[in-house]
């Protein structure tokens, strides 16, 4: 279906939770949040259902998001429901990977194609710093684990924050020996991380994809390695926004994902579900749209269907063709589901 802009949008981008078994210093407060009520937010049958009716108007890939997503109960049992909907072509997950040694293969085989985990440093000390919880040796393994069970592709997600000092070659460099494809992010200013409650997001923070991607190539030059070149034929399915380049031999690719330096609005294709039931036309506009009441209306099934295709015709005529101003969000990244 197309919005007012002309852009189709086929592309829904499900939080299944705001809760998270990690605490990441850009994502949420050492205490976690305050989290939404059991009976707020959706529950899996109505999952499903919302996905049955916006299937229905065009929705044609679907991604699991969180929080993490994988701490939700039933979350193996949506991915069958969704890969059994008709019109639903593509099911990805974004994840910290720290529950998928034990839960990839069950994914697999309930139809989840495409994952793409988050991992932000190599160092093992750093990676505490950051998750707060977790261990570095558990991102490896969610990668590992993923890999085996033949999910394809695989990404990584590596948000790219100006104190914390990464090592991006040692990151850029995941993609040669095997078939990883490694996005950096620029920080964006999404909820609580635009500052109330020290997670310190901050203009001098952002570090742009061009920058990324001048001193990976320079570092790579220092080690002897050749420079990045436009990703040829290892690029990786996706419907998403980022640029992607590769070493030229390598396995994998490096993508760049600039929401700050350069938008890319004009190419947007999605729609957004929150946990607790709203839909949001676009992740830095904090206009909503309820479909929880529209499921709990005690309609009949085929009049809940018609409404719920009201309210998503609703939210796409609301979507923003541009954002001039990042100026933050009222929810955090992990009620959103980024
Ligand atoms: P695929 O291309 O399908 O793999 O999806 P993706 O890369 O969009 O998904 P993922 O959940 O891994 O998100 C990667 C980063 O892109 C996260 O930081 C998201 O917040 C960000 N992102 C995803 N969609 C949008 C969007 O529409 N606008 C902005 N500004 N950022 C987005
Ligand atoms: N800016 C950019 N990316 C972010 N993510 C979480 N918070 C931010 C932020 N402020 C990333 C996570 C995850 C994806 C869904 O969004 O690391 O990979
Ligand atoms: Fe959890 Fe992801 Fe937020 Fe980290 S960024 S706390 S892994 S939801």
């Amino acid at each position: 279906m197309k919005d007012g802009h002309g852009r189709t949008i086929d592309y829904l981008r499900i939080s299944l939770t705001d809760r998270c078994n990690y605490r990441c210093i850009y994502c949420m407060p050492e205490q976690g949040v305050e989290s939404m009520c059991h009976t707020d937010i959706l529950r899996i049958e109505e999952i499903a259902q919302v996905v049955r009716a916006f299937a229905k108007l065009g929705i044609r890939s679907v991604r699991l998001t969180g929080g993490e997503p994988l701490v939700r109960k039933g979350v193996v049992d949506l991915v069958r429901d969704i890969n059994e909907t008709p019109g639903i072509k593509n099911i990805s997950l974004t994840t910290n990977g720290v529950l998928l040694p034990r839960m990839a293969d069950q994914l697999r085989e309930a139809g989840l194609s495409r994952v793409n985990i988050s991992l932000d440093t190599l160092d093992a000390e750093q990676f505490h710093f950051i998750t707060r919880r977790g261990q570095l040796q558990e991102a490896l393994d969610g990668i590992d684990a993923a890999l085996a069970a033949g999910f394809n592709p695989v990404k990584i997600n590596a948000v790219a924050v100006r104190q914390l000092n990464q090592d991006y070659l040692a990151f850029a460099k995941l993609s040669i020996d095997r078939p990883l494809h490694v996005r950096f992010i620029e920080y964006m200013p999404v909820g609580e991380s635009s500052g109330s409650d020290g997670c310190g997001w901050g203009p001098d923070d952002v570090i742009s994809c061009e920058e990324l991607y001048e001193r990976i190539n320079k570092a790579a030059r220092a080690e002897g390695l050749p420079e990045l070149v436009p990703a040829g034929q290892h690029q990786p399915l996706g419907w998403g926004p980022a640029r992607y380049f590769e070493f030229p031999g390598a396995k994998g690719t490096v993508g760049f994902i600039s929401p700050m330096s350069r938008h890319f609005c004009g190419e947007c294709n999605r729609m957004r579900l929150t946990a607790d039931g709203k839909l949001r036309p676009c992740l830095f506009s904090d206009r909503e749209y309820d479909v929880r009441s529209v499921l709990r209306s005690g309609k009949s099934e085929a009049e809940i269907e018609q409404d719920l295709a009201a309210v998503f015709r609703l939210a796409l005529g609301a979507k923003p063709d541009d954002h001039d101003d990042i100026t933050g969000t009222e929810r955090r990244m992990s009620q959103i589901g980024g």
